[in-house]
């Protein structure tokens, strides 16, 4: 079952030559949790903005929940929790009051709903915070609390715009367990953008990774990764003084780097390479201190397309 399809998306702002949203197709599926990763301006926000039916697109479809969200917003509208990019707490009431609030926005009744803001607060762990007002939480709270309203009335699909940007990495990793765990208990679909590589590929089931407006590509990192196929894997010697060709031999190797007492070799499958590279070694005597395999990241597969790095 798809939570989303999305068809020759398009979206050109007034006013603007180019198109934002540049013809994108993609299909999420009912439970998964998927990323739209890109630099500054790639579209994302525009596609979020256009599947939770806040802006028209210039042309193309997307179903979200089954609804056509051009012919269809209430129902897109009933389906779906977003968090919006920009902070959108109202700073002057407790977290518990703006709990409240969006859930009687939602027609959920009293008993329902206090039971429910007591699930999510403890979900984000708020609970000894709920009766504070928002103006005093620091910026992790803020976000946490975002994410409890953005599913307070369970959505079945569930929107986060940038849920992380500019909160540390302790505070960072906590949000991604909230998702994690919102998503494996839940069990609502959740389509996130992130200009993070660590965070879509930890979070993610897939990535579609996006530039000018276009998705260049869609995977699971696994695959996408794999897609630069080469591992590094670094030897530190006990000497500077070997015989480098034992490793340069090795047919497996594609590249070859010397620096000091230490060399890097590029390779497929670095992982299952490694034993081969201790025994030849080992059979010519030198001394290795420590092995390190360095995998491709997500930065590299955007780097691959784009010939430009994610942050620049
Ligand atoms: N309301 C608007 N009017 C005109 N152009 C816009 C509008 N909103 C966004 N754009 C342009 O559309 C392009 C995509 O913007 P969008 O906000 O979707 O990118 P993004 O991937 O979310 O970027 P960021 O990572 O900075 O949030 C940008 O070039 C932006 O300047
Ligand atoms: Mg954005």
């Amino acid at each position: 079952m798809w939570a989303i399809e999305v068809r020759d998306l398009t979206k050109r702002y007034r006013g603007n030559g180019f198109a934002a949203v540049d013809h994108i197709s993609f299909s999420v599926e009912s439970g998964e949790i998927f990323a739209l990763l890109g630099p500054n301006g790639a579209g994302k926000t525009t596609t979020i903005k256009i599947l939770t039916t806040l802006l028209k697109p210039t042309s193309g479809t997307a179903k979200v929940a089954g609804f056509d969200v051009s012919k269809d917003k209430d129902s897109v509208r009933k389906s779906i929790g977003i968090v919006f990019q920009e902070p959108s707490l109202d700073w002057r009431l407790t977290g518990r009051e703006n709990l409240d609030f969006h859930a009687r926005i939602y027609g959920i009744g009293r008993k329902e709903r206090e039971e429910r803001i007591e699930e999510v607060l403890k979900l984000v762990e708020l609970e000894d915070k709920a009766d504070v007002v928002v103006d005093k939480y620091s910026g992790g709270m803020k976000r946490s609390l975002e994410l409890a309203r953005g599913f307070i009335h369970s959505p079945k699909v569930l929107f986060l715009d940038e849920p992380t940007l500019g909160l540390d990495t302790h505070t960072r990793r906590r949000i991604w367990d909230y998702i994690r765990e919102l998503n494996g208990k839940e069990g609502v679909t959740i389509v996130l953008t992130t200009h993070h590589m660590e965070e879509a590929d930890y979070l993610c089931e897939r990535v579609g990774i996006m530039d000018q407006g276009k998705i260049i590509a869609l995977d699971t990192p696994k695959n996408l990764k794999d897609l630069i196929g080469s591992d590094l894997v670094s030897l530190e010697m006990n000497t500077r003084d070997y015989n480098t060709d034992i490793f340069k031999k090795l047919d497996f190797v594609t590249d070859f780097r010397k620096h000091d007492d230490f060399v890097t070799l590029k390779m497929e499958r670095g992982d299952l390479r490694i034993p081969a590279i201790m025994e030849v070694a080992r059979r010519e005597g030198v001394e290795i201190k420590s092995v390190n395999l360095r995998k491709p990241s997500l930065e590299d597969v955007f780097l691959h397309f784009t010939g430009r790095r994610i942050r620049e």
